[in-house]
């Protein structure tokens, strides 16, 4: 399973980065205002800047909701890196646009997606990865992990090669069942993969191992 961060901030990524266990980054429109970017130029820099850390597959979002400023917007997007996925939304001209950058072997991510049958119509129309959002299914007392599942299952049976990218992470937990669940990709935020870090017998265990060590060698 790929670990991709989901944030447009540039000190995080380049700590998973440092880390060595950053395959990619996805970033939204409220992620880019949280960092500041404002103004289409600034937003095509900032995307140049995240894939240069990434040196990943890099989710950049489309603004546009019709067909014609889908297309026209995600042929830009795509130009400022060879990493660069084009991320569109889940909406009818959204569809249309992702068979059209399929076409043309232009990387999609099919964003905003809530229900198996939304799951099923980006894989036909060609969306390199489907992004369902589990943290927010949760919110409304729904289960996105069993999202996952059935998604998982369904590609399976109909052997669909696009990749189901488990967005929306809030906790380390979802991380974990997502893998169980057959996700092939995580987006989280840095705190929800530093928190597979932590158990307490570890820190317990590598406080008495080192207290042993030091007993005989002080
Ligand atoms: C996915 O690509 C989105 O950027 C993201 O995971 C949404 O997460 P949120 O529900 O925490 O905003």
């Amino acid at each position: 399973m790929l670990f991709f961060l989901d944030t447009a901030n540039l000190d995080q990524i380049r700590e998973a980065k440092s880390l060595g266990i950053l395959d990619g980054v996805t970033t939204n429109p409220s992620l880019m205002a949280k960092e500041g970017i404002v103004g289409e130029q600034k937003v095509y820099e900032h995307y140049k800047n995240i894939c240069e850390i990434a040196e990943g597959p890099v989710s950049a979002e489309v603004i546009s909701t019709d067909y014609e400023g889908i297309i026209r917007e995600g042929k830009i997007l795509s130009e400022i890196d060879e990493n660069i996925v084009v991320k569109v939304p889940m909406i009818r001209d959204g569809i249309k646009a992702l068979r059209w950058f399929s076409n043309q072997e232009i990387s999609t991510n099919c964003t905003l997606v809530f229900s198996a049958g939304q799951a099923i119509l980006a894989a036909k129309a060609g969306a390199t990865y489907v992004s369902p959002f589990i943290g927010r299914i949760d919110d409304i007392s729904w289960n996105g992990v069993e999202l996952i599942r059935q998604i998982a299952n369904i590609y399976a049976i109909q052997g669909f090669d696009t990749m189901i990218l488990a967005a929306s992470i809030r906790t380390p937990l979802h991380i974990v069942d997502c893998a169980e669940a057959g996700a092939d990709v995580v987006t989280c935020p840095l705190n929800s993969i530093l928190g597979l870090l932590k158990h307490p017998l570890t820190d317990i265990g590598l406080e008495q191992f080192l207290s042993d060590h030091r007993k005989l060698n002080s």
